[in-house]
């Protein structure tokens, strides 16, 4: 797992196409996120053998870290990639001292509601529209405890 580099922007837009299609975030969507990195930004990505299969995004503000994006490419989701990102997502809160952590995922997304509740991420409300026209998102949070 590694910081994220302006060069592996191709790569991404193309597993975004696979895995998002319309939802797709498009170039200038991850450039924007990508100017932000070093200030709220934190972007990681997993590499295999020189190709990257896996990736996730953070916007931490005000001690709350939201995950903007997480995903493994088709070909290599349950192998525990995306446990071992969320993991590292735990590991990073921890380390910022945040207080909470919070997502939006679609309600039919199964896979990624199953990952987050096992990380004891819980449903605290629904967003309207969020994805679209009629395209709800689920909001989920998981508090960071701090020993
Ligand atoms: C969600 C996602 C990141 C999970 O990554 P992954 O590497 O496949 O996850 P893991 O292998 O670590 O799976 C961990 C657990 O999550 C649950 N899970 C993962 N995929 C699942 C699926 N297709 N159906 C049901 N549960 C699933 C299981 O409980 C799994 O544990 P198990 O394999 O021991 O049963 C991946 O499915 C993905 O990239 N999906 C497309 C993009 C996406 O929807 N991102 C989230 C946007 S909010």
């Amino acid at each position: 797992m590694r910081d994220v580099m302006k060069a592996d922007l191709e790569a991404l837009l193309a597993i975004e196409e696979d895995l998002f299609q319309s939802e797709a975030w498009s170039k200038d969507v991850f450039e924007s996120e990508f100017a932000l990195l070093g200030v709220s930004r934190v972007y990681k990505v997993l590499e295999n053998e020189g190709e990257i299969v896996g990736y996730f995004g953070l916007a931490i503000i005000d001690g709350v870290v939201d995950i903007t994006t997480i995903a493994v490419t088709s070909h290599h989701q349950r192998h525990g990639l995306g446990t071992m990102m969320m993991n590292e997502i735990l590991e990073i809160s921890k380390q910022r001292g945040a207080q909470k952590i919070m997502l939006e995922v679609k309600p039919e997304n199964l896979a990624a509601i199953t990952l987050y509740q096992k990380f004891g991420f819980e449903v605290i409300g629904l967003r309207r529209n969020y994805y679209g026209p009629s395209k709800d998102a689920l909001t989920m949070q998981r508090l960071v405890t701090h020993e």
